[in-house]
């Protein structure tokens, strides 16, 4: 039972099947036994009327009014047993009991309305009466009966009633017999399929949570991977800053560490006034190399270490807001229009003008001027011509990027590394290897997009950016 609490649907299914259960037992008695009792006096009705018509014409005389036959009582009592009747009685149009099987009746009057209203329009008029429950002439039967009142007319006019009860207690106990017992077997039918359902039910809810908490170990497990291959790649990223960093700062060592020696060595031939001119010229030329090549690798370093900043972007400052995607890509043309020309490169913009997205511009930005980037330092490389596209739209919820260059494209062991931080062609010529690996974490993380790459070689180089809109 716990299992199927815990799981929603199969909750509203138990729920919906004891309503169902409800419903029909409340239909079994609010329905169909009230209709039962209802066929049950209408036969009685029918019946009552067939005997109501047998006497007229056997026991009364309508001819001069209403009279009961001399001799009427012998056929009434065989009536009586016949059709299991429990008692008669004649009225006049007034309401006065002429006949009866009860003799203390005859002469009474029945005040009942009926006489005015019903029956006169030819109305025939039933009352089940339970046992022990009161007629409608306020007497008290001791058996269950319809009582039913039937009206004589004489040459059209209303000349008065039979009123017939009819004995049902044989026919009453029968039928609720029949109705308990077909409720009972209902009620067996439901109880039965009420246990299967549960048991269906807590089956199913048992393999659900046990289906869920595997799927959710599953999840976990792989989170835990993403992690740890995050944390890998980030070991590795560390380790490639390590190693490039290593370079120029290796050489702004070795160079300071021989100007120290240098200056020690001038110093002490200072001290003991030994110094020649020549060896001060030699000295300041020394000093001067020794601090250009401090200089070139630390900035080398530093541009370094920017780069790497780079990389590791901080997602918590991500600026988002509207902006026109046109305008933003055009802003980056112009910011490397000193790069384009002494050649004839051309750039061709397919994006609607009024285009406008709610992301990062930022990230857009630096997307846009890597890929330019590298079209001109590697796919245009020695080259005086080459041509850039772009087509920019928004379909289905996403920003469609399709970047191409007619460059020099890429070879296969080129094309599958090219989102490796540090892997660059023009490693000793300004290349760091980070540009690609930056495009790949701003569209895949910062953005939750994704990014695919095709080349070869003298096909130039195609990237096809999908970034979701929100
Ligand atoms: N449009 C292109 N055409 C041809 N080769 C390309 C193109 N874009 C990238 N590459 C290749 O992919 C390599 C990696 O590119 P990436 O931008 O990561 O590094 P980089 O440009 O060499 O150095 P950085 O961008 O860090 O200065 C490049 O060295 C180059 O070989
Ligand atoms: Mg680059």
């Amino acid at each position: 039972m716990k299992y199927i609490w815990k799981i929603g649907y199969l909750q509203a299914i138990l729920i919906v099947s004891c309503l169902l259960l409800g419903a029909l037992l409340a239909y079994n008695g609010l329905v169909v036994y009230p209709s039962f009792q209802k066929m049950l006096t209408k036969n009685t009705e029918e019946q009552a009327e067939r005997v109501a018509n047998y006497l007229i014409s056997d026991v009364l005389n309508t001819s001069a009014g209403l009279q009961v036959d001399a001799g009427a009582d012998v056929k009434i009592r065989t009536a009586l047993d016949h059709f299991r009747l429990w008692k008669l009685k004649i009225f006049l149009s007034s309401g006065r009991c002429i006949y009866s099987t009860e003799a203390a009746d005859v002469g009474k009057m029945n005040h009942s309305p009926i006489f005015e209203t019903a029956l006169p329009d030819g109305e025939l008029l039933s009352k089940v009466v339970k046992k022990n429950g009161k007629s409608s002439e306020g007497q008290t039967v001791p058996l269950d009966i319809v009582e039913t009142y039937i009206p004589i007319f004489g040459q059209g006019n209303f000349l008065g009633a039979f009123e017939i009860y009819y004995d049902i207690t044989e026919r009453k106990d029968r039928q609720d017999l029949n109705l308990q017992n077909s409720i009972l077997v209902s009620c067996g039918i439901s109880l039965l399929f009420f246990c299967v359902l549960i048991f269906i039910l807590a089956r199913a809810g048992k393999s659900i949570i046990e289906r869920n908490l595997a799927e959710q170990k599953l999840i976990d497990y792989q989170q835990q991977l993403v992690e740890s291959e995050k944390m890998a790649s980030l070991g590795g990223l560390v380790a490639g800053v390590a190693h490039e960093i290593n370079t120029p700062v290796g050489a702004a060592v070795t160079v300071a560490s021989s100007l120290d020696e240098r200056t020690r060595h001038y110093q002490d031939l200072m001290l003991n006034d030994q110094i020649k001119r020549s060896d001060l010229k030699k000295y300041f030329e020394t000093a001067k190399t020794s601090a250009s090549v401090i200089l070139t690798s630390l900035r080398q370093a530093a541009d370094l270490i920017k780069s790497f900043k780079q990389v590791a972007i901080d997602q918590s400052c991500q600026e988002t807001r509207m902006f026109n995607v046109r305008q933003c890509i055009e802003d980056v043309l112009l910011s490397l229009k000193p790069k384009f020309r002494q050649h004839d490169y051309q750039v061709e913009i397919n994006c609607a003008q009024d285009l406008e997205i709610d992301s990062n511009p930022g990230a857009i930005t630096q997307i846009c001027t890597n890929l330019v980037m590298n079209s001109l330092s590697h796919g245009f490389a020695e080259r005086d011509r080459g041509k850039i596209r772009l087509d920019v739209q928004v379909a289905g919820g996403q920003l469609q990027l399709h970047y191409a260059d007619d460059g020099v494209g890429m070879a296969p062991e080129i094309l599958k590394n090219i989102f490796e931080p540090f892997f660059t062609t023009k490693r000793g010529q300004g290349g760091s290897g980070l540009g690609m690996h930056i495009i790949y974490n701003l569209v895949c993380q910062s953005l939750g997009g994704t990014i695919s790459c095709k080349s070869s070689p003298d096909q130039g180089a195609v990237f096809s950016i999908n970034i979701p809109l929100s």
